[in-house]
């Protein structure tokens, strides 16, 4: 059966640690994969989520299934996390996942189950998996202009000019914040307008929220979704627990359906919970639990939130030295983009081939695209990035 297989492909970001390891180099910088680092170089386990794990290592007294939604405790608090304040609340419904990427990949069914002929159209460029998992669930998948390779910053303009061809039968992939891979975020006027756009043209927004509280805060990070969840009928949203709890290989997610109705959301909830039961029948509980255990106890909730602003507060750091360094190596301004952009990754527009320099002759490792994770550098390493950079050209 297996002989006749061709090679898979590899994982380009995978791959990518998998020859920062094989590097014998002392120096060597790996900025590749998405994980946030302190400065020690660490991904820490939070001090919130360690307490709140041993808690819950004391108290539980089972390990029997939970239902295919998850832990709906769980559930409940993450939505109201996110849309509290708005009408959508009282029309939403909640199912938890594998990580954002098991609510990408329930959502992505549900889209097809509902309307087999959607489009689903992801910015160019958009976080690596969203075209082989929408594609995965039967959708056709294309591309909006996002980027602008020249301002390093988004073109509205253009976007929005092209969103003016999208109708009922199309979906619209959107970054909550901290858009990945660029760092570059729209704002809140063209959140404003793609409002405007999908009331008048019929389309579903569908945002995709895996940094929440990475970008300025945990407000404003939600503001452009919450926005949407108040004015629309119908909104999906992709909720990730892993960078902002720090709970990565506990893959903890949450996929929440806006409906019409409350009654609406609850049968895309239920087609969820069936299409699930295919898939992984139902998701880990640990780290809902863990989370649901924080979100509901005040103590837990302002430890979490204060190591959360920390690290917030120490990416922008970063990208303020990363800048101050790029200016005087460079004695130019044209690295300043990196203060303007959110979140853990900025695009640098380097070249196929001085990536490729850059980690065969400096030991640095930046995912194809120039995608530097500058949320993995730490302040003793800024000065090696920068010099790096200069030595191939960028
Ligand atoms: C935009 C985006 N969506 C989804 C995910 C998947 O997150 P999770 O680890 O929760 O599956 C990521 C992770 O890198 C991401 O960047």
């Amino acid at each position: 059966m297996f002989q006749q297989l061709d090679a898979p492909a590899k994982d380009p970001i995978l791959s990518l640690t998998v020859a920062y390891r094989e590097d014998a180099r002392e120096d060597k910088l790996d900025l590749g994969i998405g994980v946030y680092r302190d400065s020690q170089g660490h991904t820490p386990v939070m001090q919130a989520v360690r307490s709140a794990a041993l808690t819950l290592a004391d108290q539980q007294d089972s390990k029997g299934y939970v239902g295919l939604a998850g832990n709906e405790r769980f559930n409940d608090l993450m939505s109201q996390f996110l849309l509290a304040g708005t009408s959508a609340l009282a029309r939403s419904a909640t199912i938890q996942t594998p990580g954002a990427s098991g609510a990408l990949r329930m959502l992505g069914e549900l889209i097809a189950y509902a309307k087999p002929n959607a489009t689903v159209w992801i910015s160019r460029p958009s976080y690596v998996n969203h075209q082989p998992v929408m594609e995965a669930c039967g959708l056709e998948v294309r591309e909006y202009p996002y980027f602008d390779p020249d301002t390093k910053l988004v073109n509205e303009a253009a976007m929005l000019e092209s969103l003016r061809q999208l109708g009922p039968d199309d979906v619209l992939l959107l970054h909550g914040c901290c858009h990945n891979p660029t760092g570059a975020d729209i704002s809140m006027a063209t959140w404003q307008a793609i409002a405007d756009l999908a009331e008048q043209q019929g389309f579903v927004p569908f945002v995709d929220l895996a940094y929440q509280g990475f970008g300025d805060n945990l407000d404003a990070d939600a503001a452009g979704l919450r926005l949407l969840a108040e004015r629309l009928p119908e909104v999906l949203v992709a909720v990730s627990c892993s960078k902002n709890f720090g709970l990565y290989r506990e893959r903890t997610g949450a996929a929440i359906v806006i409906g019409a109705t409350q009654a609406d959301a609850l049968r895309g909830k239920g087609h969820m919970q069936r299409i699930a039961r295919a898939t992984y029948t139902m998701p880990p509980d640990h780290g809902a639990a863990i989370v649901a255990m924080i979100l509901e106890n005040d103590a837990l909730k302002q430890q979490w939130l204060d190591e959360l602003q920390a690290m917030q507060a120490r990416i922008q750091r970063l990208r303020q030295q990363l800048v101050a360094e790029f200016r005087s190596a460079s004695d130019s301004h044209r690295f300043d983009y990196f203060a303007e952009h959110r979140g853990m990754f900025s695009v640098t527009g380097l070249s196929a081939e001085q990536t490729q320099q850059l980690s065969a002759e400096q030991g640095v490792y930046v995912v194809g695209g120039g995608r530097v994770n500058v949320a993995g550098l730490s302040e003793d390493r800024i000065g090696k990035l920068v010099s790096a950079f200069l030595a191939v050209g960028a």
